[in-house]
């Protein structure tokens, strides 16, 4: 093995560490049998951050954060913290790292395994056609925009505010990091906005159009993002790259991951520039919180954190064919076991650490063929 990359694991709060535990099983069998060299290392993120260090995105995180060559995260925040001064809440952590590692194009592809067509909330015809790539802007918009707070009105009154914002910088670098993946695709992008409400939202359908223009080839729609959430529900074929605001992709992600049969299936990669060492700045997660209600039982699916780290394989290491691997291994893995919520019918119910061995194995056999 020639290269040992540093994969840094942010295990955070609730099925977080869970779920990358299982994602750690992957890279270690990878590692352990010559494939990839992984040095693991693991550091606090969200509330784990805040009780450790009252802080959740320590200094020292931030610090191993660029050391490392790629970073999977589990998931932050939970009941434990509400009570937390809201700039030290869990949530605020994942924001930071966002924002430090300059991640503005977070990819959320949503598709569904032929295997979980019936865990699906929607009819077999119209979930069929659901393969889509939400690229979601990660830093910008309402989630950052400023001014922002709460102010007092007195008489026990208060006045909280926001404000959305874009310029066409902010909008340029994630719309050219679409209209690429489209052309890579089905060439084909739909822009999500509210220019009929919103001036942010006029600005950014101006230089979505604007950017389109160099990509020639790649045919561009624009829609309001209420009806493409109806769209989405009811045509999703109709949908191959959607480049969508913060907000918008927030919501829309979550809708689209439950109709690929559950919000633990959906993977993400969030991408920014280049990092001296050419890798990307990237960071891995999957796209669901920190389930409170599920947390300490083994219910939670792991496959949204093992594809997010077939996402890292790809996108951060160029090691495609060991990450078509670990994808026909979740293939296989869907065919015989689940976890609680894609259970069907003749299935065999299974917690997270034995769906995590199950792919570990079935990649191992996997990739014993190709070589
Ligand atoms: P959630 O995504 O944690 O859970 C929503 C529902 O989906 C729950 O019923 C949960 O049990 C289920 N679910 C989620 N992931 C699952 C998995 N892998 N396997 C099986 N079931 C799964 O959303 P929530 O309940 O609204 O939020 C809980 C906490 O997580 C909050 O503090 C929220 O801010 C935080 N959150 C964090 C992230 C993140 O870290 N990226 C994302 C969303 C929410
Ligand atoms: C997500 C989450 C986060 C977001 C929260 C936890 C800050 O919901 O990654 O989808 O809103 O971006
Ligand atoms: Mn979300």
């Amino acid at each position: 093995m020639a290269t040992s990359y540093k994969l840094l694991f942010l295990p955070g709060d609730g099925i977080g560490p869970e779920v990358t535990a299982e994602v750690e099983k992957v890279a270690r069998a990878l590692s352990a049998d010559g494939v990839i060299g992984f040095e693991i290392e693991h550091a606090d993120i969200g509330g784990a951050g805040y009780d450790a260090h009252r802080d959740p995105y320590p200094d020292e995180t931030a610090y191993r954060v660029k050391e490392a060559d790629a970073v999977m995260l589990g998931a932050v925040g939970g009941p434990k913290w509400v009570d937390v001064p809201f700039d030290k809440r869990p949530e605020q952590g994942l924001l930071d790292i966002r924002k430090d590692m300059n991640l503005y194009a977070n990819l959320r592809p949503a598709f569904v395994f032929d295997q979980l067509i019936g865990a699906s909330s929607l009819k077999e015809h119209i979930i069929k056609g659901l393969d889509v790539m939400i690229v979601r802007e990660l830093i910008g918009g309402v989630y950052f925009g400023q001014p922002r707070g709460i102010e007092d009105l007195g008489n026990g009154k208060k006045r909280g505010y926001n404000t959305a914002t874009y310029s066409t910088d902010e909008v340029t670098r994630v719309a050219e990091v679409a209209f690429n993946i489209a052309r890579a695709r089905g060439k084909t992008l739909c822009s999500i906005d509210k220019a009929n409400v919103l001036e942010s939202m006029i600005v950014w359908r101006e230089t979505v159009t604007s950017v389109g223009k160099k990509y020639p080839d790649v045919a561009l729609s624009h829609m309001y993002v209420d009806n493409a959430a109806m769209q989405l529900a009811t045509k999703p074929a109709q949908f191959d790259v959607m480049l969508c605001p913060n907000l918008a992709g927030d919501i829309l992600s979550d809708l689209a991951a439950a109709m690929t049969g559950s919000l633990g299936m959906l993977p993400s990669a969030s991408l920014g520039d280049k990092q001296p060492n050419g890798l990307p700045y990237a960071l891995y997660e999957p796209v669901h919180g920190s389930a409170p209600d599920i947390a300490g039982q083994g219910k939670a699916n792991p496959l949204a954190a093992i594809l997010s780290f077939e996402m890292l394989l790809r996108y951060s290491l160029g090691a495609h064919a060991t990450a078509d691997a670990l994808r026909t291994a979740v293939a296989d893995v869907l065919d015989s076991f689940r976890t609680p919520d894609i259970m069907e019918d003749g299935k065999i119910k299974v917690d997270t650490a034995t769906m995590g061995d199950q792919v570990v194995a079935r990649m191992r056999k996997q990739l014993a063929k190709v070589a």
